[in-house]
């Protein structure tokens, strides 16, 4: 099969590439006023200025013609259609079936299984108001106060990142937490100042195997089990089995029924999800549970309207004005024809705070690939390295080395036109005014830079001159929507899911595995028993490894 590096398009671009390297944004938006209007797309509530990237309309049109050679009109549609696409798993991939409407048809080995999604969510919704309103109680009789979500990855980041997005929506009288990592500190903190008797454990795991779920369950078990005791004790209530208590204070979301139940939760109390749904594209299945506790089944299914509204967006929109097609393209523009390693995600709100370690996982466990979809070696880059935190914080960090460092780092800008609280002072200066203006300040400084001829004019030092020029040509997207809202949330990351499905597809990598996270899995299983061993075990690894081991066993209490 042809490669995409031996494809005409692949060809035209890296020639108009050696064109392009030399032209600066200062120029392309002084001479073509219209670009500023020409090079934005809406999609949905989002709104999106793609003018400040280093791009013409032949650049443009060269990039749907590398779209096109990709064969990605077909790709989306065999996703939509739930081939199966996820080769190595030999698996159909429909996150897209999460959000589809109730009388959608989406046939997976001869089954609709749209009925079944929303079969879930009904239950998910009749739990959540449940434990929302106080019915649902726990073994002593009380109601719940904390949530504590227990999973990683996939059935952490979503939940964990949407919570925070959504907080502005969130019941204030319950409290929502997330452990994720096997370090004990992490669940220890998480419990410290928690109440078993009001406290409800979501244990999400897609295949409820994954050892620091487990282990961390495992933990908060044995913590509930002490702590009700004492709770028993203490009230004198009445007495309940342990199936009844572990029964009150954990649920479980898994497409394991056999593991949930072998881990002694009622499967009566566990809510199902399909291997068609991949754990970084699963937040808006069951394992969005504690989310949809936290703002409420009709919020929960506004995200989801949201999310679908990017689908079709994405499903019907010309490549030209598609804007997950779009975002996708100017980030091969910039990996394969620019070397830039890495994409900057920079909301400028505080609620979006684990936007970028969500997108992370989605990203880079998506297409951190180096063989193509029939198992050659790729000969091109694949998945950027994807990183950044809120504005303004990032400004006062590392905005230093995108400005003036040697790197070129293309970044999404991320605002809204309206903030959720809109703190002024006494006089009316507002916050969000002064947020915004460093949103717009941002990118524009990224793009234009300042010319030595405009430090000299500024009357700057002769020894501080070289150091005050900004060189400019900092390629950006800005992305604009009314107010960071469930909907808004379901479109932004239903965007995302998509950019990074596109980019898949024209690097030709199977974006729907994992197969990079075992190694070290493996080894780690290998690895804890020679740490514990009470004699000392024989060391089959290499010299670093050995010592290190052998010092963590001298420091280990026995
Ligand atoms: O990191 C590997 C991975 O399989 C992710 O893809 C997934 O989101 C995470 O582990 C958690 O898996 P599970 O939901 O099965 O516990």
């Amino acid at each position: 099969m042809t490669r995409i590096t031996e494809t005409p398009a692949w060809a035209a671009l890296a020639e108009h590439q050696r064109a392009m390297a030399t032209v600066h944004l200062r120029d392309l938006l002084a001479d073509d006023p219209g670009r500023a209007e020409r090079l934005t797309v809406e999609a949905g509530a989002l709104f999106a200025d793609y003018s400040k990237h280093r791009v013409t309309d032949e650049t443009m049109r060269l990039l749907l013609d590398l779209a096109e050679a990709a064969g990605l009109r077909r790709m989306i549609d065999a996703m939509f259609a739930g081939e199966r696409i996820n080769l190595t798993e030999d698996r159909a991939v429909l996150h897209v079936a999460l959000r589809a409407p109730a009388d959608a048809s989406i046939v997976v080995d001869g089954e609709n299984v749209v009925p079944g999604v929303h079969a879930v969510k009904r239950r998910m919704a009749e739990f959540a108001e449940r434990v929302r309103t106080g019915e649902w109680r726990g073994a002593t009789g009380r109601p719940i106060r904390t949530v504590v979500n227990i999973g990683i990855g996939g059935s952490d980041l979503g939940p964990a990142m949407a919570y925070d997005a959504l907080r502005a929506f969130s019941k204030r009288d319950m409290a929502f937490r997330f452990v994720s990592n096997v370090d004990g500190d992490d669940i220890a903190e998480a419990l410290l100042d928690l109440d078993p008797a009001e406290t409800l454990f979501i244990v999400a795991s897609k295949t409820f195997t994954t050892i620091e779920t487990i282990t961390n369950a495992t933990t908060a078990r044995e913590w509930l089990r002490a702590g009700l005791a004492d709770a028993f004790d203490a009230d004198a209530a009445d007495e309940l089995g342990d199936g009844d208590a572990v029964a009150r204070h954990f649920v479980a979301v898994s497409t394991n029924a056999a593991k949930v139940a072998e881990f002694g939760i009622d499967t009566a109390n566990m809510f199902e999800f399909w291997d068609w749904v991949g754990g970084r594209y699963s937040y808006d299945s069951a394992i969005g549970l504690s989310l949809m506790v936290a703002i409420g089944g009709p919020a929960f299914d506004e995200m989801l309207q949201g999310f679908h509204a990017m689908d079709e967006h994405f499903r019907t929109a010309r490549f030209e004005r598609n804007l997950p097609v779009l975002m996708a393209l100017l980030g091969v523009w910039y990996h394969n024809f620019f070397d830039a390693e890495t994409l900057a995600i920079l909301p400028y709100s505080q609620y979006l705070g684990r936007l970028s370690a969500y997108l992370q996982q989605l990203d880079m466990e998506s297409n951190g690939k180096s063989v193509d979809r029939s198992g050659r070696r790729v000969d091109h880059a694949t998945g950027p390295v994807v990183w950044g935190t809120p504005g303004t914080n990032g400004q006062h960090a590392y905005y230093q080395l995108i400005h003036q460092g040697t790197r070129l780092i293309p970044a999404d800008f991320i605002g809204f036109l309206a903030p959720h609280h809109d703190t002024r002072h006494a006089d009316g200066y507002r916050h969000h005014d002064l947020l915004m203006a460093n949103f717009f300040a941002q990118t524009e400084a990224l793009a234009l830079g300042k010319t030595r001829d405009e430090v000299v004019a500024a009357g700057v030092a002769e020894h501080q001159i070289a150091h005050r020029v900004f060189e400019g040509n900092h390629p950006t997207t800005t992305i604009l929507a009314a107010q960071l809202t469930p909907a808004v949330l379901g479109q932004l990351i239903a965007c995302y899911e998509h950019k990074v499905f596109v980019q898949g597809v024209v690097w030709d990598v199977n974006s729907f595995d994992q197969w990079g996270v075992e190694l070290g899995k493996s080894l780690a299983v290998r690895i804890e028993p020679e740490l514990v061993a009470a004699d000392e075990p024989p060391l089959d690894h290499d010299a670093s490894t050995k010592a290190l081991i052998r010092r963590y066993r001298a420091a280990r209490p026995r």
